[in-house]
């Protein structure tokens, strides 16, 4: 099996962002790639934050941090990953745009190059048939934030060999990260749960079942949650929750996956969680307090 030694990572957002500092921490030779100097910047800024806060918390060694940055270069030339060992895809959840970017690849890369999409919830079969190697294509699905979050999900498709899929597995074992085995069905195993739940949750607000802080703090201190659903939401971005819903509800047909109106109303209002500020919560203070008057949501909401 040919060694990974080079990473690319196809977007510095938030989720690439991670990736990229976990392959740089991990001793992987590393390349992030976007399409804009601006976004470059935000990626590279939000990796020195979290490498600087790891270093704070003794966490990690500051030669490990300068090492780390040493391994880390930044793009916004697609071809500068044409002699990666694996090309980890960390673009928006939009099928056509992330099929331009592999078809691009494919023409650019040796054919041993692995494909790894981090997608949330499309199907990894339907990027492997657009391109000359659907066995070497695979799904690297990380968590937010992924520095700190353990999981990766390693989803084999139908035309994923079995060579690709272990490189893959211990790859994600060489990152630091705990691999799970996930087949290719929308949301894999974690959001597949975890979807339903926080719509859920925004549903629960939306027909007055409790505050916004009332939600959060019942499934933080009765089922231990780090987080309460409302804040996780937040966390993850509500826009990127409701077009994950949208796939999977495409994909089921199911009204669990549906996006409940308050949700859609908030995305369409700006209200992208904690990323652009405001969600359940207005974070434009310290600490952060909840949006219920803004948003209309019913019980009066006490902190
Ligand atoms: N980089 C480095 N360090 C970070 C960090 C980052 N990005 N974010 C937080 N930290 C550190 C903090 O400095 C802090 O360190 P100490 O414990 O040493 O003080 C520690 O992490 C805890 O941070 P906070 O005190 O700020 O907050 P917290 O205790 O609530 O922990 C959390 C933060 C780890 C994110 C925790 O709340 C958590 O696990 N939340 C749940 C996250 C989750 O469910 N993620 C999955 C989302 S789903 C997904 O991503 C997949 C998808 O497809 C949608």
């Amino acid at each position: 099996m040919p060694e990974i030694k080079k990473v690319g990572v196809l977007g510095c957002g938030l989720m690439g962002s991670g990736i990229a500092q976990t392959a740089a921490t991990a001793g992987f030779t590393t390349v992030a790639r976007d399409v804009g100097a601006p976004l470059l910047e935000k990626g590279r800024g939000g990796i020195l934050k979290s490498l600087g806060r790891l270093v704070e918390k003794g966490k990690l060694e500051a030669s490990a941090r300068d090492a780390a940055s040493g391994r880390l270069s930044f793009t916004t030339d697609l071809d500068a990953l044409r002699d990666c060992d694996i090309i980890i895809e960390a673009v928006t959840e939009d099928l056509e745009l992330k099929n331009r970017l592999w078809k691009e690849l494919d023409q650019l890369c040796p054919g041993q190059t692995i494909f790894a999409s981090n997608t949330s919830s499309l199907t990894i079969a339907a990027m492997a048939a657009a391109t000359s190697r659907p066995d070497r294509f695979v799904g690297l699905h990380f968590f937010n934030p992924v520095p700190l979050m353990p999981l990766v999900e390693v989803v084999r498709t139908v035309t994923t060999s079995q060579e690709t899929f272990d490189q893959a597995y211990a790859f994600a074992r060489d990152l630091g990260k705990e691999p799970v085995t996930a087949t290719d069905s929308p949301g894999f195993i974690v959001n597949l749960l975890l979807v339903p739940y926080l719509l859920d949750a925004a549903r629960a607000l939306e027909h007055g079942v409790a505050t916004t802080v009332d939600l959060d703090r019942a499934m933080q201190l009765g089922c231990g949650h780090p987080m309460g659903p409302l804040t996780l939401l937040d966390y993850i971005g509500l826009d990127t929750v409701v077009r994950i819903s949208e796939i999977m509800f495409d994909a089921y047909r199911e009204p669990r996956y549906a996006a409940p109106p308050l949700l859609q109303r908030m995305v369409v209002a700006g209200f992208h969680g904690r990323k652009n500020g405001k969600g359940f919560y207005d974070y434009s203070v310290d600490p952060a307090v909840p949006s219920d008057l803004a948003l209309g949501t019913s019980v009066k909401s006490e902190r």
